[in-house]
């Protein structure tokens, strides 16, 4: 399928339409925000990672029953995926303390949790993505009693099996962000991307970090990072 006009042009992604009203075209870029968009700059070769990475987990999550948006890999940075309208939600599930948590609640950064934590957050730039639970989004009307319990079913299961997957490949899943969409017959997928740029990676042996909070942080090793990840999902 062709791409015809551009949708969007997201921080990380652009989005053009097919010729199927049903499908669309997911464009990796290797732009990288941070901190609410303050922090700019580029991560060479991220929009290959992430996309490949995204493909490769999503079929896995397809396979243990989570359905997606993912159809087919067009090229290195370009994936067709089902047309959904997004749930203006951030799904976060987090099995270890680190980031926005350990600063809210002030507790240090690798605590690992008895059960994994989800949050909820508005998907709102103008609003700068506040944090909501589950009657919030319901009284904003941002999706239904059973929409919620679906998504938060599809994102527990998808954590069991990516940290399992994940902890195969020597990487502890410390915490990850995801969205989902609605299909036009109303059916919820998982949409957006899982990738460095959403997720954390500890290495198991070192903690040593292999994700976007290198770049977040200055920590320098960016890309390497991202290679490393690619490396080990796909053994090369
Ligand atoms: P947080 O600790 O900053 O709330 O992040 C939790 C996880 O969500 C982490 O893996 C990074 C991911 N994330 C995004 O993908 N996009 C975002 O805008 C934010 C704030 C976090």
């Amino acid at each position: 399928m062709k791409k015809t006009e551009q949708l969007y042009e997201g921080k990380a992604k652009k989005v053009f339409a097919t010729e199927d009203k049903d499908f669309v075209i997911v464009s990796y870029k290797d732009d990288a925000t941070a901190l609410d968009g303050l922090k700019k700059g580029t991560i060479g070769g991220k929009g290959v990672v992430n996309n490949r990475m995204s493909n490769f987990l999503m079929q896995i999550l397809e396979k243990e029953g989570v359905p997606t948006h993912f159809v087919e890999e067009l090229s290195e940075r370009e994936t067709l995926v089902r047309k959904v309208s997004i749930v203006p939600l951030e799904v976060i599930i987090r099995n270890v303390s680190a980031g926005h948590f350990a600063q809210r609640y002030g507790v240090e950064e690798g605590i690992v949790f008895d059960e994994p934590t989800i949050e909820f957050s508005y998907k709102n730039d103008d609003l700068h993505d506040p944090l909501l639970n589950e009657y919030h989004a319901l009284a904003l009307k941002l999706a239904t009693k059973e929409e919620i319990s679906k998504i938060k079913a599809m994102a527990f299961k998808g954590n069991e099996v990516l940290k399992a997957y994940f902890l195969k490949l020597g990487v502890r899943l410390i915490d990850f962000k995801l969205e989902f969409g609605k299909l036009s017959d109303g059916k919820i997928v998982l949409a957006d991307e899982i990738s460095p740029d959403t997720c954390r990676f500890w290495d198991v042996n070192t903690n040593e970090k292999l994700d976007k909070d290198r770049f977040r942080r200055d920590m320098g090793g960016v890309e390497d990072a991202y290679n490393e990840m690619m490396r080990r999902v796909f053994h090369e």
